[in-house]
Order: C-alpha cells, then sequence, then structure tokens
C-alpha cells in the first residue's frame, strides 16, 4: 500500500494522552496505526494497546503491521462499541482514549475507495461496507425534503434546497450512480469556482449520513467516559465544525456539577462532573505542520481527563 496517511498533532496527542507508561490505552481511530504507533512507542513492555477501525484495507494494514506486538488487540468494530471492547478485554479502565475522527489520506486519496468526486468510482462513501446503504441508495430514494435537510445540517451548504431539487429532477432521467454523476448534476447549477467547495460539504454531508457519524460519536463520548480510569485522559482530534461543537459540548457538560435548565427545569437535581477539560481553547496545527501535511489545517485537538 503506497499512500501514507501521515497522523496530525503526534507529539500533541502523545503527550496529552500518556500518563503512564504501562498502561492500557485505546486508539478509536486505528486508520494505518500512525498514532498508535507513537503510542506503543512511549510505552513499556507491560503497557497495552487496544485498537479498532471499521475500514477493511486500515484493520487489514494494521494487522500486518503489528503482528509482532504482544502488546497490541485489534478490533473491525464500530468506535461506539468502546464499552463492549473494554468488556471483552476485561479492561475495568483505560488510561487513555483516542479518537482522531473522520478519513484517513487513504480512503480520501485512493481512487478506487469511493470517497472522492475527482474519480469516477461508485457513489459509496460507506467506511463499513457490511452497512446496507450507500451514498447513490440515498442520492436516489430519499425525497426532496430529506435530501435538502442532510446538505443543510450534516454539509451546512446554504443552497441545500436547490441541488436537492436539482437531483430529483436528474434522478427521473437517469440514475445518479457514480461520484462523477452526482458530480455533473451539482455542477450543471453551480459556478465553476464555487464548485470544489460546493462538491466538499455535498460529499461531507452524504458521508456523515451514511455512516451515522454524528450520533456514532456522541455514543463513543458517553460510553468513553464511562471506561476511563480516574485520571485517564480522552484526546479527541475533530475535523470539522459540526464534530468538534459535539466534543466541547459534551465536555463543557460534563465537566460541570448542575444540569443545564433544558434538562433541569426547576432546579431540583444534581448530576456529579465527571470530566476535567484539559484544553481550555482547542489545540491546533502550527504552520509548519500544515505545510507538511495539508490535512492538518481543519484539525482541533481537545482533551480531557476523568475525575
Ligand atoms: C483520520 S483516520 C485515523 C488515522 C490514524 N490516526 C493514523 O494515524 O493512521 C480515521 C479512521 O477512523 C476510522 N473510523 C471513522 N469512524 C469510525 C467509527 N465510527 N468506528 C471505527 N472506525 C472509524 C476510519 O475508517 C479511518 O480509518
Amino acid at each position: 500500500m503506497s499512500i501514507i496517511h501521515v497522523p496530525v498533532l503526534l507529539n500533541e496527542t502523545i503527550d496529552l494522552l500518556i500518563t503512564d507508561k504501562s498502561g492500557t490505552y485505546f486508539d478509536a481511530t486505528l486508520g494505518f496505526g500512525g498514532h498508535s504507533e507513537a503510542i506503543l512507542r512511549k510505552l513499556d513492555s507491560s503497557g497495552k494497546l487496544i485498537a479498532t477501525d471499521v475500514d477493511d484495507n486500515a484493520f487489514n494494514y494494521c494487522k500486518e503491521k503489528f503482528k509482532n506486538d504482544k502488546r497490541v488487540s485489534l478490533y473491525k468494530f464500530n468506535f461506539s462499541m468502546v464499552d463492549v471492547i473494554a468488556k471483552i478485554e476485561s479492561v475495568t479502565g483505560f488510561d487513555g482514549i483516542l479518537a482522531d475522527l473522520g478519513v484517513s489520506s487513504f480512503q480520501l486519496d485512493k481512487p478506487d475507495a469511493g470517497f472522492t468526486f475527482r474519480t469516477e468510482t461508485e457513489l459509496d462513501l460507506r467506511m463499513d461496507k457490511t452497512k446496507k446503504q450507500t451514498a447513490a441508495d440515498i442520492v436516489n430514494e430519499l425525497s426532496e425534503d430529506e435530501l435538502s435537510e442532510i446538505f443543510r445540517d450534516f454539509g451546512e451548504e446554504r443552497n441545500h434546497k436547490k441541488i436537492a431539487r436539482t437531483i430529483i429532477k436528474a434522478r427521473e432521467n437517469k440514475k445518479i450512480k457514480t461520484t462523477i454523476d452526482l458530480k455533473e448534476v451539482i455542477g450543471a447549477i453551480t459556478p465553476p469556482n464555487y464548485l470544489t467547495k460546493t462538491l466538499t460539504r455535498i460529499f461531507q454531508a452524504l458521508r456523515i449520513y451514511v455512516n451515522d457519524e454524528l450520533n456514532m460519536l456522541k455514543e463513543f463520548l458517553v460510553r468513553s467516559v464511562d471506561v476511563l480510569k480516574p485520571g485517564g485522559r480522552l484526546v479527541i482530534i475533530s475535523y470539522h465544525s459540526l464534530e468538534d461543537r459535539i466534543v466541547k459540548d459534551f465536555f463543557r457538560s460534563e465537566s460541570v456539577t448542575t444540569l443545564s435548565p433544558k434538562e433541569d427545569p426547576y432546579g431540583l437535581q444534581k448530576k456529579s462532573a465527571r470530566l476535567k477539560i484539559l484544553t481550555k481553547k482547542p489545540i491546533l496545527p502550527g504552520r509548519e505542520e500544515i505545510i507538511r501535511n495539508r490535512r492538518a489545517r481543519s484539525a482541533k485537538l481537545r482533551a480531557a481527563e476523568r475525575l
């Protein structure tokens, strides 16, 4: 496999994540093992790394990469099952949990992985190929209002209504099967200098919807806190504002002892704080890292500690 994924904010992640060299760590987004490799370098022989990824290529690549390291256990599970994996591995509490969200450079750049609109492939966008619905199914089957909502909520696309309407019209004549079919439909109503940005937003929206990414992230965050040891660290790297907002709001709600007025309108209940926020503001990559690795430009790292 020739396309390498360069891990983002690597030193910052390791510094925040690892507090005990003999501890047990969870990498929720194994990818091509960049962060995992750095974690293992830091751990001693009694340390342990458990990691997961739903993508076949990533999982198989890392199975081979780490096959001689007895400290490693790999899973092909959705990361929202972090608590189930902890149970299988008899882990009572992780010392650190990392999620480097989104897709890898390999998924984005490999023409036949189906994530890019730069080459013609089936309009798929599933990370986990066992999931039933592809992006093509969604584009060909959902109603105009449903598509419009997806483009608005998950792509923050201003032209969501017009794009949905155009898709509905286009598919009456011919099914939209490939990435280029969709690009042509959107290209017909978008000025050429806006096309790449518009397509990026539409593909992001479809990807989030197909993989149910925001709900999986919410579930993962809640369950991660359940399986962190006191003093254990949760480190999340996100790449767009929808994900970052979820992480920020979750950290905030878990770090206060009172419920919000919406959750507890009469102020009768108290809950205990479970997290201490370690990054008041998110950590961003420096200029040098962005020059070296374009994918890093939108990264935001947030970290918290289990109380
Ligand atoms: C940005 S890449 C991780 C790269 C990795 N940190 C490295 O250094 O190689 C994100 C990975 O998370 C995986 N992924 C995304 N959502 C997932 C989920 N809900 N469960 C498991 N894996 C997921 C993707 O398949 C992808 O391989």
